[in-house]
């Protein structure tokens, strides 16, 4: 089934998010023709109009469940997909602890949904967003794509390892499918308009986003998890990596994606590791602005360093981090400043 007439476009599964909003805008500007699919349950829709104005570009919208396999046959009739982004899924890893079957019935139910309509309509071309959780707390870093990954320490990260295997076997079983898993590390930053960025629901659970709600003045201090692990200042060293680095990822994946088959791996990072309290450093530098902070105990779960070994991706996909630390920072910095209740109030700016 194929609408002729119509220009092939890339379906973006989450393209509401953080991640895949910036995705798509980087789509937009290399020529691509989006449709997302969004169902709104962690994003809002004033993301879609911000897009518009950053690209000037326009593209087809779907509030729609990726579970809802009817709903999503209608997007795949009235569009020509010639391949899709996945990004949808929950994210949060102590939500996952306290609501596991949430998790697996989502993010595992969800990919598996959206791999049966593709099948149907003879898609087979799929980039999916995975983690560095799948590593797990045992894999010494720099992390390479060949260590081992049964060792996920959240029912989140257990999605993730599911999805991946789910996509090794299905890749096994066809020879025609291509499939891209992308590692991310740990996304920051905003887009440098400062017109999209995270928006987090409630108390952010991530670092960054927690910075800039305590630099706006919305959360008192940062709470640093941990100052006794064993690295160079004692608190956790992660990858911290621009988004809208990680979106060109996904446009170098794609290209490679459209033309090799089979199942790749890619880790997206920037091979750096910077502790917590280098992070709050760079962003106070950067920024000419104080985050107060205290150390507590560590955070269950956190593994003490986590950083990328990116040469694969550098070399077979030509792919290569850009953006710093202070970018990141002053990015992140000024998407929140400019919309301080995020996308909840339609700045001014
Ligand atoms: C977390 C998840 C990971 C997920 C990713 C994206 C865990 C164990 N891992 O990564 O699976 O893919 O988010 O959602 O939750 N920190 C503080 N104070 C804070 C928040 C964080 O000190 O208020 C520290 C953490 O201990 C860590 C670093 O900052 O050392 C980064 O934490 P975070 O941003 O939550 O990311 P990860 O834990 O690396």
């Amino acid at each position: 089934i194929c609408n002729r007439g119509v220009p092939m476009a890339i379906l973006v599964t989450g393209g509401a998010g953080y991640i895949g909003s910036h995705t798509v805008v980087e789509l937009l500007a290399a020529g691509h023709e989006v449709v997302i699919v969004d169902n709104f349950s962690n994003s809002k829709p004033e993301v879609l109009n911000r897009i518009r104005q950053i690209s000037g570009k326009d593209f087809a919208f779907y509030q729609v469940d990726v579970l809802d396999k009817d709903a999503m046959r209608q997007v795949f009739k009235e569009n020509d997909i010639q391949a899709v982004i996945h990004f949808s899924g929950y994210k949060a890893v102590g939500e996952s602890v306290a609501e596991p079957i949430k998790y697996y019935h989502n993010n595992v139910g969800g990919a598996i949904a959206l791999v049966e309509v593709m099948n149907e309509f003879g898609v087979k071309h799929i980039v999916f967003s995975s983690s560095a959780t799948v590593y797990g707390l045992n894999n010494p870093s720099p992390l390479t794509e060949d260590m081992p990954t049964h060792t996920a320490n959240s029912p989140y990260g257990s999605t993730m390892v599911m999805k991946e295997q789910i996509f090794r076997d299905l890749a096994a079983s066809d020879p025609d499918w291509s499939i891209t898993i992308l590692r991310y590390f740990n996304p920051i930053g905003a887009h440098a308009s400062g017109r999209i960025g995270e928006d987090p629901q409630g108390i952010p659970n991530n670092l960054m986003p927690y910075i800039t709600q305590v630099a706006v003045g919305k959360l008192p201090a940062l709470s640093v998890f941990g100052d006794d692990y064993p690295t160079p200042d004692g608190t956790g060293v992660r990858d911290y990596i621009h988004v809208v680095d990680l979106s060109l990822g996904h446009l170098k994946a794609l290209d490679r994606n459209l033309t090799v088959k089979g199942v790749e791996t890619y880790n997206l990072g920037t091979g750096e590791g910077y502790s917590v309290l280098d992070l709050i450093k760079a962003f106070e530098e950067a920024n000419g602005i104080k985050v107060n902070y205290k150390i507590v105990d560590r955070r269950p779960g956190d593994v003490a360093t986590c950083y990328s070994d990116a040469s694969r991706a550098n070399q077979l996909l030509g792919w290569y981090a850009q953006r710093n630390l202070v970018d990141m920072c002053r990015d992140s910095w000024k998407w929140q400043k400019e919309n301080p209740q995020g996308y909840d109030v339609i700045s001014q700016a």
